[in-house]
């Protein structure tokens, strides 16, 4: 069987995240190797989605260009998924000249088709940054929950899909101002005329018990016409004339890049034509891994387009959407930074990568929102990974190094069949979308196991009878060698099977109760796979992981328009005397030459700096605040600085010196 296996393509706006991991790239890796372990042909891709709002909004609040954007973000989440052993044949992306030949081409064909339709519709345009206003740049009261912070296309609090017309109080994520209606034409999907067609679909292929409901729901409510096309500067053009400044929306172009990134692929095997091997070609299972919510997207739009298109595409065999994964009790956030992101991890961590792994596939919130903390990383890999898989192995092999290292393997008929039976459980469950099931039926395996050894007491034996017991054994180490290789394919399986000098099994032949080796030759002594996590191992990682996070602080930004900046008037002024104030450790009292002359300023700054290190040197002011007394001192406006590390305050000053009263706007 031939499978196409995708990941959710990123936005290149930000880093990856534990939760990201846990919902679509590491069900989606495990899988994939697991597929390719039984022989099966697969292609597994991902890439960056560089195009749509999430984009040009963070390219806005960070002052600068889309471009700069991607480019920062798109190796850096190559690299995270890279180095987290995520077995991609191609990672690619949306501003690819090749997608964007590819969208443009299946607008033109549902064009042509007839499913696309004109319509003038109101929108939204803030008269402050004088641009339309996407539906995601636009905030407010959710209808149906009254979550504060919805988004004009969906909330995230309750999932509801909503356009910005449905929002109470809606306000610009630019500027925070209301935002007014104006004129705009867009082309509209016809859903409501595909519905029946993707109905049909739909209704063909099984769906995961947490995402059979969501689609269930949205066909009950009825598909309705959806703008495919939208004013923004940057993105796909719109391929007609009379159509500028129009982009193609990102969900329509977007899921498009599971086709172009398979034809890039192909373009860089040296052969383009075989992209159609996957989505020309109906005996070609393609499984979307993604999180929850995208699941509209991936079961009804995704395949509508490929429908409505009617040049034979392969629609997806099966979209095993993950729930979320929060962090110790509330929802991972990058803005509020709540969140443990996987680069970072990286540079913490980089010898646990296996045991992030272990830990996230056995929280994957599969059919509902799990919960990630350290105390539960620090007791999954102690009492379970370690204590359960990694010590069995070791068991194992000190004892085999113990009797000479070297043995004949008679693998007794129980061990076998209980072995092949593990192997037949495991493989149902990944075949399940049941990850974490899975990688319970391996713990479970190595439970038995272990309490066999025990029950069986080698140690209690002569030697040479000893030796056969231990090295029946040494059968499901090979096994694991293999069962563990989709989990934990970094570190964990390729050193059990170099300390036991096997290959890589097919998995096939690990579910038949036939022995897998008939000797055994140890080349060194057994050093344990995965050390122990102590409490000062993880304190340390807690440290550097979790370090900001006042988790209660607001979600979005709180905007202020830049005529409330303009009222601050700041200015370089140069410090011309600094002495400290009698019986204060904290006050300096400072004259400084402003514009107008010269003005004392009070600075709490006495714990870092000295008096003397001030003179001469310039600072940025604050001219108009309010005077206030300070310790008997008459205080005019107050100076800048910036907090360093453990809070030690920094002066801050222009690059190079100005003429005093020189304005900073
Ligand atoms: N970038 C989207 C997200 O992070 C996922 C896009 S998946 C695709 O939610 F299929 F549209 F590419
Ligand atoms: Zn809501």
């Amino acid at each position: 069987m031939r499978y196409l296996v995708t990941a959710a393509l990123p936005y290149a706006n930000g880093p990856l995240h534990i939760g990201h991991l846990a919902g679509a790239y590491l069900p989606a890796d495990i899988f994939a190797r697991y597929l390719r372990l039984r022989g099966e042909e697969v292609l597994f891709i991902c890439g960056s989605d560089e195009h749509g709002v999430a984009i040009t909004l963070r390219a806005w609040q960070e002052r600068t260009t889309p471009q700069a954007i991607i480019d920062k973000y798109h190796p850096l989440l190559e690299e995270s998924l890279r180095r987290l052993g995520i077995s991609l044949d191609y990672y690619g992306r949306t501003t690819d000249p090749l997608h964007h030949d590819l969208s443009q081409r299946f607008f033109l064909r549902l064009l042509e088709k007839g499913w696309l339709e004109k319509r003038k519709v109101e929108q939204f345009w803030d008269p402050q940054a004088s641009t339309f206003l996407p539906d995601r740049y636009i905030v407010g009261t959710c209808p149906h929950c009254g979550y504060e912070e919805a988004y004009g296309d969906q909330c995230e609090k309750c999932g509801a899909l909503l356009s910005p017309a449905d929002l109470i109080h809606p306000r610009s994520r630019l500027t925070g101002t209301p935002p007014e209606k104006r004129l705009s034409e867009q082309f509209y999907l016809r859903l409501d005329a595909l519905q029946p067609l993707v109905e049909a679909y739909v209704s063909r292929c099984h769906w995961k018990p947490n995402v059979g409901p969501v689609i269930q729901n949205w066909l009950r409510a009825g598909l309705a016409p959806r703008a495919i096309t939208r004013d923004l500067d940057w993105g796909i053009p719109v391929p007609l004339p009379d159509m500028a400044g129009k982009v193609l929306y990102v969900w329509f172009e977007a899921p498009l890049g599971y086709i172009s990134i398979t034809q890039r692929w192909a373009a860089s095997r040296g052969a383009p034509h075989r992209w159609a091997d996957f989505w020309l070609n109906p005996d070609t299972r393609i499984i979307h891994f993604i999180g929850k919510d995208n699941i509209v997207f991936h079961t009804l739009l995704f395949p509508a387009i490929l429908i409505a298109a009617d040049e034979g595409y392969t629609l997806p065999a099966a979209v095993p959407a993950n729930e979320f994964l929060n962090l110790e009790g509330q929802k991972i956030s990058t803005s509020r930074r709540w969140t443990i992101d996987i680069h970072e991890y990286l540079r913490a961590a980089p010898h646990r990568l296996d045991e992030l792994r272990f830990v996230l596939t056995a929280l994957m919130p599969q059919t509902r929102d799990r919960d990630f903390t350290w105390e539960e990383f620090a007791s999954r890999i102690n009492n379970e990974l370690v204590a359960t898989i990694t010590n069995l192995i070791h068991r194992i092999l000190t004892l085999l190094w113990r009797y000479g290292g070297e043995a004949t393997v008679i693998p007794e008929g129980k061990l076998l069949h209980t072995r092949a039976e593990s192997a037949r459980t495991i493989g149902a469950r990944l075949e399940a979308y049941d990850f974490s099931g899975a990688l319970e039926a391996i713990l479970h395996l190595a439970q038995l196991a272990n309490k066999g050894l025990t029950e069986s007491a080698p140690w209690h034996l002569p030697p040479e009878k000893a030796v056969g017991v231990v090295a029946s054994y040494a059968d499901l180490l090979a096994a694991m060698g293999t069962l563990l290789e989709p989990f934990m394919p970094l570190h964990v399986a390729p050193k059990l099977r170099e300390q036991l000098g096997v290959d890589l099994l097919n998995w096939r032949r690990l579910e038949d109760p036939t022995p897998l080796l008939s000797s055994i030759k140890l080349k060194a002594a057994p050093q344990p796979l995965v050390p122990k996590l102590s409490p000062d191992e993880l304190r340390s990682m807690q440290t550097q992981l979790l370090p900001t996070a006042p988790a209660s602080a607001s979600p979005s930004v709180a905007y202020i328009s830049i005529e409330e900046f303009q009222k601050v008037q700041l200015q370089v002024v140069t410090i011309r005397s600094a002495e400290r104030i009698p019986k204060s450790d904290k006050l300096l009292k400072i004259t400084i030459e402003a514009a107008d002359g010269t003005h004392t300023v009070v600075s709490g700054i006495a714990q870092h700096y000295e008096p003397e290190a001030l003179i001469g040197q310039q600072a940025i002011w604050v001219a108009n605040l309010a005077p206030r007394t300070l310790r008997g001192v008459s205080s005019e406006g107050m100076l800048l600085f910036a907090e360093g590390e453990g809070g030690k305050l920094i002066r801050v000053a222009p690059e190079t010196p100005v003429p005093p009263g020189s304005p900073v706007q």
